[in-house]
């Protein structure tokens, strides 16, 4: 049977997926999302055009791909829709699962409610509903997108949920939604999303007896998984390869190569421990050199260097094939490049990642920096001391860097045999 291929983030998000997956999704039949929500976002350009895509798998920038928005995934049908405006002869090139859950604006609401109620222990969500639409899925009150098929019914399942729950969400402040304005809601999205939900396990089954090549995309990063991230400071779905079993129904074994995805350095966006998170000018210069400033919510991201403890971690939990490196030329000028080797916790050392990074400081190891590897095209013509921070990182994550991404042009990325 033909293997379904895998794209994951092995950070806390935002390692530069878009350009690997786009790059890959020229290559495979089926695209298929099987994680998270509009919390996640990047921009690809193409031809000159730019797209923004939060919900969109990314193969849909290629015409002849099937793009799967999994069960896995929550699902904000406005914001859906409103993605989808970018695309012309979308029908038939995408489909959405019945199973996915549906994430409704006063999932923003309660997600925004409950962080200014946690003040400084506040999560830094990206205030998009998505822990409160998974927790809705978790503790089965949550409403799945083939309910769409009958607003009616939806719209009174939501208003009696209210009902229960009234004197909780006054208490935060959430608005109890009109009847008539919900069902008018319910019933656009009903009309405008209906041709896209059906059941997508039966499809990418079908897909893989077919032989077609598929391709399953991650979101957000190994990091911020609900299970093995830095919790509480992590998102609400498993982001790791493991979830796109669930995420779109398919077993185990049916997964080919992983790609993990990293950028050189390392940036966190929201609140949580960052072990290897750079205070001074060289986070600023990462910031600044990097762009690093958020997709979804503008906020400037907390830059700091490679953590290869957590990579480890990251390379095992996720079974990774290959791993993409991302942004080496953001390191470009650099006198000297640090990379996270250890933790000291309460005055002991560890080369793990433990239950808590609560107060983990950096151990690092100090490479000589470089100058220029902006738009090299192969290894061996990157300068010397950027190839040994390389093979440095491989025998320390445990894996191989496959692809090197020197620029955010597709053409300047180096493919190692
Ligand atoms: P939520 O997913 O909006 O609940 O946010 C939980 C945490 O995950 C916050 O720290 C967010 O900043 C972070 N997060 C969620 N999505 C992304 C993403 O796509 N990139 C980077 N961080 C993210």
């Amino acid at each position: 049977m033909q293997k379904a291929d895998l794209i994951v983030g092995l950070q806390w998000g935002d390692e530069g997926k878009g350009k690997i997956v786009d790059h890959l999704a020229q290559k495979y039949d089926y695209v298929c999302r099987f994680a998270g929500g509009h919390n996640a976002g990047h921009t690809i350009v193409t031809e000159g055009k730019k797209y923004a895509l939060h919900l969109v798998p990314s193969g849909v920038l290629n015409k002849d791909a099937i793009n799967i928005v999994g069960n896995g995934v929550v699902l904000s049908p406005k914001d859906f829709i409103k993605e989808l405006e970018q695309f012309d002869d979308i029908e038939g090139r995408i489909y959405i699962s019945d199973k996915a859950h549906l994430l409704l604006p006063y999932h923003a609401q309660i997600d925004q409610a409950k962080e200014r109620l946690k003040g400084d222990k506040a999560i830094g969500t990206t205030g998009k509903g998505i822990g409160p639409a998974y927790g809705d899925k978790i503790t089965r009150v949550g409403h799945r997108v083939g309910e769409l098929l009958n607003p009616q019914k939806l719209c009174e399942d939501i208003l009696s949920y209210f009902k229960i729950n009234k004197p909780i969400f006054d208490a935060m402040g959430v608005e109890v939604p009109d009847g008539d304005e919900l069902l008018k809601e319910l019933e656009f999205y009903s009309q405008k999303l209906s041709p896209f939900i059906t059941d997508t396990t039966l499809m990418v089954w079908d897909a893989l007896d077919s032989g077609k090549r598929v391709l399953l995309e991650g979101a957000q990063g190994t990091m911020l998984d609900i299970d093995h991230g830095t919790y509480p400071y992590v998102t609400s779905s498993t982001t790791i390869s493991a979830g796109a079993c669930s995420g779109l129904g398919i077993a185990p074994h049916t997964i080919g190569k992983v790609v993990g995805i990293a950028k050189a350095y390392c940036t966190r966006v929201g609140n949580g421990p960052f072990p290897s998170e750079d205070f001074g000018k060289d986070g600023e210069y990462l910031r600044e050199k990097g762009h690093e400033f958020g997709t979804t919510t503008g906020r400037p991201r907390r830059c700091g260097w490679f953590d290869a403890v957590a990579m480890k971690h990251a390379v095992r939990l996720n079974g990774v094939s290959k791993i993409a490196l991302m942004k080496l030329d953001v390191l470009d000028g650099l006198d000297e490049v640090k990379v996270c080797v250890g933790y000291e916790i309460e005055g002991k050392v560890i080369d793990y990642v433990p239950y808590s990074l609560e107060g983990a400081k950096p151990v690092y190891k100090s490479f000589k920096g470089w100058q220029k590897s902006e738009g090299v095209r192969e290894f061996d013509k990157l300068p010397k001391e950027a190839q040994d921070y390389i093979m440095e990182l491989e025998k320390l994550c445990g894996a191989k860097i496959g692809i090197i991404s020197t620029s955010p042009d597709r053409e300047d990325t180096i493919i190692r045999s």
